[in-house]
């Protein structure tokens, strides 16, 4: 959790949000984290170990409470499967976890739009919400590709807004809206779906 709060509250994370209003009235062209720091939040962190290093533990954080949840009801998925990919994976965290359960599995750098290493399947974790759908249906396509194509399965651990529970006020609502906001803030193009914008992407992808 401590991760989370100082990479949050971090100069570097924080500066976007005071260019938010601008964006949203449209007087700022690019994306705020562009305009505030001249790249984009995945050029900026190869080129700033110190910010990469929090980057990372703080999605380690994040992992350490949703990976085990995930394993415990996907245990029927990764059965019959020899090898796994995690895409976008970070600092690995997540299959670091996934390892504890399941000794098959590939950590491989490069470039996710240009290519998804082979496996029986591939798990990509809070990944797609960082980028518009033509990018989401992109990245898919790479990992249907380095599937097989009788027992290969893309595993996709992601957020989804309910529209029905943003009418009623739920107390997740929020927290939706925040992760949301996030992205406006953060990534050049992501955003959170509800599960009719999944569907699209899911649908026009692989
Ligand atoms: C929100 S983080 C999620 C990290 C990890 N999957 C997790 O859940 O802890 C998004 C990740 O996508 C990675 N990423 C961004 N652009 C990428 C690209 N073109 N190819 C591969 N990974 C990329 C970033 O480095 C970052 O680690």
């Amino acid at each position: 959790m401590a991760a989370i709060i100082l990479l949050e509250s971090s100069s570097v994370m924080l500066a976007p949000w005071h260019g938010l209003s601008a964006r949203i009235q449209g007087n700022i062209r690019n994306p705020v984290f562009e305009e505030v720091h001249g790249e984009d939040l995945w050029s900026f962190g190869p080129a700033n170990p110190s910010h990469n290093k929090l980057f990372n533990e703080a999605m380690a954080c994040d992992a350490r409470v949703v990976v085990p949840a995930v394993i415990e009801s996907c245990i029927e998925v990764f059965k019959g499967l020899d090898t796994v990919v995690d895409v976008g994976t970070g600092n690995g965290t997540a299959l670091c976890l996934l390892v504890e359960e399941y000794d098959r599995v590939e950590n491989v750098g490069g470039d996710m739009f240009d290519y998804v290493p082979k496996a029986d399947a591939v798990i990509i974790k809070w990944v797609l919400h960082d980028w518009e759908d033509d990018e989401c249906i992109s990245i898919l396509k790479k990992c249907r590709e380095a599937i097989p194509e009788d027992k290969g399965k893309v595993i996709i651990i992601e957020a989804v807004i309910d529209e029905k529970d943003e009418k009623e006020d739920s107390e997740l609502t929020n927290v939706r809206l925040m992760l949301d906001m996030v992205m406006m803030a953060h990534t050049n193009t992501g955003k959170e779906r509800t599960l009719k914008e999944w569907g699209y992407v899911l649908d026009d992808g692989p």
